[in-house]
């Protein structure tokens, strides 16, 4: 289920189901609105190195925290908004040209990642300002 909160943090959650232990289900098209191509996971990460710090032309992605926590920073270049995911059911929609920048992670924190497209480091824009003026230069075509 895609569960509007805000215009920016799109929540959605999956299914939990309780058979000797617990298991989340994500899937197309049910509670997952692209095909996965892609799947990666980040562990171990560093306290205090924030991790993300880019955008994507069209990689569209759900990020869950399957462990530990994240606070998430989202920025579609209007509005910025901040959530913090520590509940494995509950996954956030990264769409195409949103900023995101993950913090506060730590040894603990396990994300689980499901794309909509295969890597490819031309799809990033890991530069704020580029970001800004790609997002107006859209902004002002519309
Ligand atoms: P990056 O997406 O910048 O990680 P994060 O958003 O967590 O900070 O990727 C980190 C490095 O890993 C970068 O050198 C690109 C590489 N990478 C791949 O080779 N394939 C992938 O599918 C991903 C997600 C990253």
């Amino acid at each position: 289920m895609v569960k509007k909160s805000t215009k920016l943090i799109r929540i959605i959650k999956i299914p939990k189901i309780y058979d000797d232990g617990y298991l989340c289900i994500a899937q197309t098209p049910d509670n997952v609105p692209f095909n996965i191509k892609r799947v990666y996971y980040i562990f171990d990460a560093k306290k205090d190195l924030p991790r993300g710090k880019h955008a994507h032309k069209k990689n569209k992605q759900i990020l869950f925290c399957i462990q530990g926590k994240v606070r998430m920073h989202l920025d579609n270049g209007k509005k910025k908004e901040e959530i913090v995911l520590s509940n494995p059911e509950d996954g956030i929609l990264l769409d195409k040209m949103v900023w995101h920048e993950m913090l506060d992670m730590d040894e603990k924190t396990i994300l689980l990642v499901l794309a909509s497209e295969n890597f490819d480091a031309k799809d990033y824009i890991r530069d704020y300002k580029e970001f800004l003026s790609l997002v107006s230069f859209k902004d002002k075509k519309q």
